[in-house]
Order: C-alpha cells, then sequence, then structure tokens
C-alpha cells in the first residue's frame, strides 16, 4: 500500500524499470506525478541544503526559501540562535515574509498582523479574545543543522539521524575557513530549463568539462573525476601520472597540516547522501579563478598558507568548493518538473573590502560562465527526456559512475519511503 506521501504506483512502476548503469526513464524527469513525488519524498524527508549562515550574521536577520511547496524561513534570535520555521502564519496561513533576506524585529504577518517572536511564540494577536491561549498557535519549526556554516533542513518530524555523519566529517574539514563568519560577496539566482535530477546529474561528472568549460577547465583536474585508463593517449596517461604525482605530493604536506583530505562517499544506502574530498586545484594552483591565483587578498579563516586546494562537497541538492580565499555554495531547487532554481553564493573574508581587496568580476567570472554553460546542457538533456526518441543511456563506469551512485540513491530513497519511517 502507497501513503499519500509515497511514490503513486505508476512512479513506482518507473522507478522499478531503472536500469542499473543507465540514466532514470524518462517520465522520472518530465512528469508532474514524479515531480510530486520528489518533492514530497526526497526534499520532505531528506536534509537539504538552504543556504549559509552568514546569510543570518546578526539578531533579526532572516532568509525564506522554497523547497517544493513549502516555504521555509532561517533566522537568527536574539539569543543568536539559528532557527527554522514554515514561513506560514498560524492564523489563515498566510506567507510571513518575502523570499530572499531580511531584517526583522519580529515576525509580523502581513495579513492581520499576527506578531511573533524570533523564538516562533506568538506574541500578538489583536481581536481574538481575552480566552485565545497564544500558546496553541507558535510557528511550526523546522529541523536546522549548521555544518561548518552550510546550513541544512528537515521538513519531516522524523529527519535522517546520519546527518550526524555529515557533521562528523565536514566540521573539520570546514573549520579553518570559518565560513559561518564569512560574508556572501554575490548571489545569483539562475533558471536552468530541466528537471532537478538532471541538474545534479550534470554536476556530478566533469566527462562534459573539457568541452564544454573552457574557463573551469584552468582550474579544475577533469581527472579527478575519473576516466579510461586505457582510453588515455601518452600524452593524457603522463598528466593523468602527474596528478597521481601531485596527490602524493600534496598528501604529505596535508597531513603535516593537519587537514583531512581523503575521499569520503557516503551516498547509496544512506539518506544523507554526500561526498566530499579534497581537491588539488589546476594552474597555479590557488583558486577557482580566470588565472587560477586568489581572487580575495585576505584569506577565509586562518588559511593563510598555501596549496589547500579546494574541499568539495557534494549533497543531494548542492555542491560547494570552499578554497582559501573564497567559497562557492550552490543550492538547486525544484520549481517544476522542467525548471531548476540554482543558486550561486561566493563567500568571503567578512572583513574583504570589495574593489580593494577583490573585484566582483574576477571572483565570479569563472563560475558564472560555468552555470551558464551547465544550464544549456541541462536543458539541452531535458529536451532529450521529453522526445519519444529517448532511451535510458548507459552510464560510463570510469567518468560517471557518481552519476550512478545518485540515481541508485535516487530510485533507493524513493521506494524506501513506501515504508512509513
Ligand atoms: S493570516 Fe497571518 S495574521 Fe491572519
Ligand atoms: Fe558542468
Amino acid at each position: 500500500m502507497f501513503d499519500e506521501r509515497s511514490a503513486s504506483s505508476s512512479t513506482r512502476a518507473l522507478l522499478d524499470a531503472r536500469k542499473p548503469g543507465h540514466t532514470l526513464p524518462a517520465a522520472l524527469y518530465t512528469d508532474q506525478e514524479a515531480y510530486k513525488a520528489d518533492c514530497d519524498i526526497i526534499f520532505s524527508r531528506h536534509w537539504i541544503a538552504a543556504g549559509v549562515a552568514c546569510d543570518v550574521a546578526e539578531a533579526g536577520d532572516v532568509f525564506a526559501v522554497d523547497i517544493g511547496s513549502a516555504s521555509i524561513l532561517i533566522l537568527r534570535d536574539d539569543d543568536n540562535k539559528l532557527r527554522a520555521f514554515h514561513n506560514v502564519c498560524s492564523h489563515r496561513g498566510s506567507r510571513l515574509v518575502p523570499l530572499g533576506r531580511s531584517v526583522v524585529g519580529k515576525l509580523v504577518c502581513p495579513y492581520h498582523q499576527w506578531t511573533y517572536d524570533l523564538n516562533g511564540s506568538l506574541a500578538l494577536a489583536p481581536h481574538m479574545g481575552v480566552d485565545f491561549d497564544r500558546d496553541l498557535h507558535h510557528l511550526t519549526p523546522v529541523s536546522l543543522k549548521d555544518i561548518g556554516g552550510i546550513l541544512y533542513v528537515c521538513l519531516s518530524q522524523t529527519p535522517p539521524p546520519d546527518i550526524d555523519e555529515l557533521e562528523r566529517v565536514m566540521e573539520p574539514r570546514l573549520a579553518p575557513y570559518d565560513l559561518r563568519h564569512a560574508k556572501v560577496a554575490f548571489e545569483q539566482d539562475i533558471i536552468e530549463e530541466g528537471n532537478w535530477k538532471l541538474t545534479i546529474e550534470n554536476n556530478r561528472e566533469c566527462y562534459h568539462c573539457a568541452s564544454n568549460h573552457p574557463q573551469l577547465s584552468l582550474s579544475f583536474h577533469a581527472a579527478d573525476f575519473g576516466y579510461d585508463p586505457d582510453g588515455l593517449t601518452d600524452a593524457e596517461k603522463a598528466e593523468a601520472n602527474e596528478l597521481l604525482d601531485a596527490y602524493a605530493r600534496h598528501g604529505a604536506h596535508w597531513d603535516k597540516e593537519g587537514l583531512d583530505y581523503e575521499a569520503v562517499e557516503h551516498t547509496v544506502g544512506w539518506p544523507t547522501n554526500f561526498r566530499t574530498q579534497r581537491l588539488i586545484i589546476a594552474g597555479l594552483g590557488e583558486s577557482q579563478t580566470p588565472d587560477t591565483r586568489a581572487a580575495v587578498a585576505l584569506p577565509l579563516g586562518d588559511t593563510d598558507r598555501p596549496w589547500l586546494g579546494d574541499v568539495h562537497l557534494w549533497g543531494i541538492n548542492s555542491w560547494n568548493h570552499v578554497m582559501a580565499d573564497h567559497a562557492v555554495i550552490f543550492t538547486a531547487f525544484p520549481i517544476a518538473p522542467d525548471r531548476t532554481l540554482v543558486r550561486t553564493k561566493w563567500l568571503v573574508n567578512r572583513d574583504a573590502v570589495e574593489g580593494e581587496d577583490y573585484t566582483l568580476e574576477n571572483l565570479t567570472s569563472v563560475w558564472k560562465q560555468t552555470n551558464r554553460e551547465d544550464a544549456h546542457l541541462v536543458a539541452l538533456a531535458h529536451k532529450g527526456a521529453l522526445s519519444p526518441g529517448y532511451r535510458p543511456g548507459p552510464y560510463s563506469r570510469f567518468t560517471e559512475r557518481a552519476l550512478d551512485e545518485f540515481t541508485t540513491w535516487y530510485v533507493e530513497r524513493m521506494i524506501a519511503a513506501e515504508t512509513p519511517s
């Protein structure tokens, strides 16, 4: 039996039809019913990256974000504590705050001015009578976790406990960068004309990098994300061997610095899907900028040390690159079967001054261009999934292993939702 928040029988049939090692049946990318099931299961029962702690640096700072059909607000209360609530008034359900960032003293509903303290309790409800019990009309809290300055929310009453594993792995890896006290230097929203899973699949491989991302490729080693050892030219083989040698040298250096760098993969078999690894930055090795040098004069946290590389972190709806001079934090939110919001935030030291310590052009150009290129690829893939000519295609076992893991994880989580949690 399916409960109302489980995949419908037709979505279940599509999930069962998924061929291992292949892309998903088309309708899982294109149909409204599958989209709704994704929102109800993946985005409502898992830990979803929602933003960054430095978005709400001061008491009264709030930001709101839509996750599927839910709207969530995250704020910093008067005791400096981060809290998340449904962005829904307890009176007649109006949205409380607009999407994006705002600053409030209290949360005042625009409809009839019910007023909430920043801890979510209802402070004022005019014209409700002397016998009205305000204590019964608290805002509905949402589970929130701040991991190294990246904020995750879970809409379920029973959030997956393995978020503790993400915290255990990432707190020490992110600690030197002190992202909690960074600032958002620039933020960009783009809409990709494709299903959110195509956005994530596109992100999980660098098979497409050499031919599509000329600028990113200056600071990225595509070989980090796999290659067919028998398909390399002699020059490519030499390059791959050089990269292996470089990892041996960097590994020794990172050991000395006390920095974790080994890959950790927590994907199939777990609710909270993530992968992290410290990567070597190509070129001059400093940052993902046009000349591969640091974009920001002031480093993040206590990272005033050379050769820290790039702490990459993938999650269910996010990907991140954390470097000594800046961090790029990406979140993806489904807004329709064929539309995905991709939000990119560039974080820098909060004391860094634009125009003196960095320029936005130099800081943002690589990923702005890469986002444009990726949006184009995701739209092409979605168009293909809409076509009667589409058949699930094979992933490369060398360059697309992470995609196979992602779609396998997705199918597994959707099916697991049949068993009430
Ligand atoms: S709906 Fe918010 S005060 Fe009425
Ligand atoms: Fe890409």
